[in-house]
């Protein structure tokens, strides 16, 4: 297996390029599901979540071509050969989910297994069921897979959701875009993903108004032809930059992406006392003074993302005084504190709230990557730890990170990806 060896210390300096957002890449892949006609979408990832979904769409009978230099994909979807998303490939990656709406839409029949439970939680998908089930969808759990059928047509509801989830969002808009009449889903989730994925519909010829906004209006078309598309840049990743070049005392410019994409991020990074100057297409975060401690609580867009809870925490571990994380959207979303902890961070937790102790010298070590995110903050705390930081596992960081550590060698640190002996 693959681990990263970092030697801590250096100080991160210069711009690197954000890519797009896997985020969003993910359900607009999806979406590709709903026409016939060949879809071209650009600025794709090269992760292997992408690689995973685009197996998903092979599964259904679609054509897929992934041009890797081009970060771009061409997808076929003239041929709809099985309506079923594998246990295999769903057990990786949970966002297979978002077959359901496209599949549902398109041949009135999906079927998905269920995801079974992940890392950080629980995570049921009964927002989505109910919101398809509104516009007519009927259910049942076979076999651990969930089955649904629309034998008449998805028909336009009013769903409204119980939390402002961010793919039961998508997996109402993508079957409402296919449906017979209007549609408004209530209680949507605001995320820039989602706006993303209504720009991509919109491209298809889809009737879509107030996406952003808690209530989206969707007027379903007969038809949908092929999707032109270039996703959105990445905030997750963006974010994760900004931390890396802070904590190093560096300067970092993270290119391609607006500040309002980052905008929570943003206000913690200045309270930190990061100085904090952007362009149109780009976004800097420079080192002035020691940073000061923060509290921060993770909520639905525009609040502070979940995403990039476990990053600003190893942050925290060089900022003067007591940090607070308390994560609201997901339970257990803290399993990076025993291995920051193993750096020599000083970190207590209380049911879903973190207490950070800062600035604690961190010396390296080796760590374990326990989920995307989290080997994010590890890589984070070992470009501050003094000598050798190994993550292992790194497979985590492959699915939502593209060449992380070719990007970060590129503004200075000190670290490889080499096979564990
Ligand atoms: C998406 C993101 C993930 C991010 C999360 C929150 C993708 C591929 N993943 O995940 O990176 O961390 O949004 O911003 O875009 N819930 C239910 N029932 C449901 C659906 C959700 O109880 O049917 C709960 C979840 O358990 C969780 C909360 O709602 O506690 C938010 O989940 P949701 O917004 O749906 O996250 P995902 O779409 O899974």
């Amino acid at each position: 297996m693959e681990i990263l060896k970092i030697v801590g210390g250096t100080k991160l300096k210069g711009e690197v390029s954000i890519s797009g957002a896997k985020n969003a890449a993910l359900p607009i892949l999806f979406a590709s599901i709903l026409s016939e006609e060949p879809s071209i979408i650009k600025n794709i990832p090269l992760l292997a979540d992408i690689n995973t979904t685009l197996k998903v769409l092979d599964a259904l009978g679609l054509k897929t071509f992934f041009k890797l230099e081009d970060h771009a994909i061409e997808i076929d979807g003239s041929e709809l050969a099985s309506i079923e998303a594998p246990y295999e490939l769903v057990r990786t990656m949970r966002a297979s989910v978002l077959v359901l709406g496209p599949l549902l839409a398109r041949q009135g029949e999906a079927k998905v297994s269920l995801p079974g439970g992940c890392a950080i939680g629980a995570r049921p998908v009964d927002f989505h069921l109910s919101a398809l089930e509104k516009m007519g969808a009927e259910f049942k759990i076979e076999s651990g897979y969930i089955h649904g059928v629309a034998k008449n047509g998805l028909k336009g509801a009013v769903m409204p959701l119980p939390f402002p989830s961010v793919g039961a969002t998508e997996n109402a808009l993508m079957a409402a875009v296919l449906a017979e009449g209007v549609s408004e889903i209530q209680n949507a989730a605001c995320e820039p993903e989602i706006v993303d994925l209504a720009n991509a519909l919109r491209s298809m010829g889809a009737d879509i108004s107030g996406e952003g906004s808690p209530t989206i209006r969707i007027t379903g078309v007969k038809k949908l032809k092929g999707m032109r598309h270039s996703v959105a840049p990445d905030r997750v990743e963006a974010a994760t930059f900004l931390c890396a070049g802070l904590i190093t005392q560096g300067c970092v410019t993270v290119q391609g992406i607006n500040e309002s994409y980052l905008s929570s991020a943003l206000d913690v990074l200045k309270e930190m006392g990061g100085k904090i100057s952007s362009t149109e297409n780009s976004v800097t975060a420079e080192y002035l003074t020691p940073l000061h401690s923060v509290n921060i609580e993770t909520s639905p867009f525009p609040g502070f993302p979940t995403d990039m809870q476990a990053q600003f925490m190893a942050l925290m571990t060089q900022a003067n005084g007591s940090s607070q994380i308390k994560e609201t959207i997901f339970e257990n979303r803290f399993m990076h504190v025993p291995e920051l902890i193993r750096l020599g961070a000083r970190i207590k937790i209380h049911g879903n709230e973190a207490m950070v102790e800062g600035p604690l010298p961190l010396s390296g070590a080796i760590v374990m990557a326990t989920d995307l995110r989290a080997s994010a903050s590890l890589i984070i705390a070992g470009l501050a730890a003094k000598g050798e930081t190994v993550i292992r596992r790194i497979y985590h960081l492959d699915r939502g990170y593209e060449q992380i550590e070719k990007k970060l060698q590129g503004l200075g640190a000190q670290i490889s990806r080499e096979l564990e002996k």
